[in-house]
């Protein structure tokens, strides 16, 4: 797995910042399934004007794929007379109208004990913009007033040990996030097999993309995707209905090419539900055993809300 990259964001230009500080404490501090990236441009994005696109300034648009192609953002930002710094929100403004932060895990790192109404600002306006503010990963570190500077914050036993706590929670967070965003479950939406896996990954917080067979069909790409990552022997459902109704001749003499010819022309007779993880598919759904528990070891950690709406 390669490894998961994060772009971390100091809210001050200050030469001396205490916020950029602790951030370069965090890239020493990255164990090696994580690439911290230091973002050092904040102060070349021009004043937020709604008039004009991110393509206008090549400041923006560098900090636009920036945040895009990470896996996860940090933030350190002051806290000045009780608000954001203007330098950071003013960034965030700019990526207000764009898809940059939609769905973006986000650490939000406070070095101040004192500063809670600029950290729950920040925690507000990245919620609104859809970003995953990742609970787990969003600390509060006593850095101010401690004259730590970033060597001493790497250093410094309690602190470097709760940024290493931070880093490994963003990053289970974060393939935890990536991994449901890559499920889909397939199957006839009807079927009572079907609508139990449904309540089960709502009930646990598992985002996916619901696969009807019956109203999004079923192309032979689709079909080879499941042989290739499963067994044909296991899709074949020869316990359903759509089984009993075929012919001897069609029942016997199977092959995985004689299966998948029947199944593309009878998708009723593939187990149901199919579900998608990415690396694997799980084929059929039992209540018995924590229903998709074992599967899906992630299952209930992450604190996303669940986005599938849709009433069984
Ligand atoms: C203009 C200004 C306003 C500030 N207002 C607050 C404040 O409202 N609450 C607070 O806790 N600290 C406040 N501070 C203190 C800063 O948060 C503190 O100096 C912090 O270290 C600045 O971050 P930096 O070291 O990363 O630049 C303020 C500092 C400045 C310069």
């Amino acid at each position: 797995m390669p490894p998961v990259r994060l772009l971390a964001i100091s809210g001050s230009l200050r030469a001396a910042s205490l916020n950029s500080a602790l951030l370069r404490a965090v890239v020493a501090l990255a164990p090696s399934n994580v690439c911290v990236e230091l973002y050092t441009g904040l102060g070349n994005l021009p004043l937020f004007n709604p008039d004009l696109e991110i393509t206008d300034s090549p400041a923006v648009a560098d900090f636009y794929a920036r945040v895009l192609k990470a896996d996860g953002v940090i933030i350190a930002s002051p806290e000045y007379a009780h608000g954001v710094t203007g330098v950071m929100k003013n960034a965030l403004d700019w990526m207000v109208g764009c898809e940059a932060f939609v769905n973006k895990p986000v650490a939000l790192l406070n070095a101040s004990p004192r500063a809670t109404l600029a950290q729950a600002s920040l925690k507000e306006t990245l919620t609104v913009m859809s970003a995953q503010v990742v609970e787990t990963a969003s600390i509060t570190l006593p850095i101010i007033g401690s004259n730590l500077d970033e060597s001493g914050i790497a250093a410094h036993p309690s602190i470097s040990k709760s940024i290493r706590a931070m880093l490994r929670n963003f990053h289970m967070e974060i393939v935890n996030l990536q991994n449901q965003q890559n499920h889909t479950l397939y199957g006839i939406k009807n079927c009572d097999t079907v609508k139990k896996a449904r309540i089960w990954l709502d009930q646990n917080g598992i985002s996916y993309r619901f696969h009807d067979f019956r109203t999004d069909g079923l192309t032979p790409e689709l079909l080879q995707h499941f042989v290739d990552h499963s067994d044909w022997t296991k899709l074949l459902n020869r316990s359903s209905t759509s089984w009993r109704q075929l012919s001897a001749e069609q029942q016997s003499d199977l092959t995985q090419e004689k299966a998948m010819q029947l199944m593309l022309t009878i998708p009723t007779l593939i187990k149901r539900p199919v579900l998608d993880i990415g690396n694997k598919l799980i084929i059929g759904y039992t209540a018995k055993d924590g229903g998709y528990a074992a599967s899906l070891p992630g299952a209930g950690a992450a604190k996303t809300e669940n986005k599938h709406t849709e009433l069984l």
